[in-house]
């Protein structure tokens, strides 16, 4: 039911931002309170066996249902953002994208070692963010407990290169 009006909610928007591209548009899902309060519960429902320590949100759509969830389950959320914007000492991870390479970072203590950490994005797809962000999580000392995702673009692949953090994948829509 909540998989539905997820799936009707999300806009395709056609030859952006480059043509060929369609750009999976969740804004239309922000205006909906009911929505996201059904979505958090979603999430809440598949990862409260997880016993998590803490969700680490990735910049920038990885914020808005990381920190609703994370309150939802009164543990800390951790930012983890593109080079160059976290104040104080951060770790580093660099991956490649389609043309160059993109770098993420996290605050060196954003967790206590051996925390259990979910990382959260708002879509999958080819999994070089979120597998970038699964090594910064083990670099400090994390344990990455899974993952969870509004949507996966299954025809990418991006799961598979998940597997070898956590068998715990949790996907809204495919
Ligand atoms: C998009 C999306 C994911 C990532 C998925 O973010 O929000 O974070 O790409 O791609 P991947 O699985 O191939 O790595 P984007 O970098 O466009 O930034 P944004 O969230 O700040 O818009
Ligand atoms: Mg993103």
């Amino acid at each position: 039911m909540v998989e539905q009006n997820l799936r009707n909610a999300i806009r395709d928007i056609p030859d952006f931002p480059k043509p060929g591209i369609i750009f999976k548009d969740i804004t239309p899902i922000l205006k909906d309170p009911q929505l996201c309060e059904d979505i958090v519960d979603a999430f809440v429902d598949r990862i409260k066996h997880l016993k998590l320590d803490v969700i680490a949100g990735i910049e920038s759509r990885g914020f808005l249902f990381g920190l609703m969830v994370a309150n939802k389950l009164k543990i800390p959320f951790v930012p983890i953002r593109k080079q160059g914007k976290l104040p104080a000492k951060t770790v580093a991870e660099s991956y490649k994208l389609e043309y160059g390479q993109a770098t993420i970072e996290v605050h060196e203590d954003a967790f206590p070692q051996g925390s259990n950490v979910l990382i959260h994005d708002d879509l999958l797809a080819t999994g070089g963010t979120v597998v970038a962000a699964a090594k910064l999580i083990e670099k400090l000392g994390g344990h990455v407990a899974g993952f969870s995702f509004l949507i996966s673009l299954d025809f990418l692949k991006g799961e598979g290169r998940l597997h070898r953090f956590s068998e715990n994948v949790y996907s809204l829509v495919r």
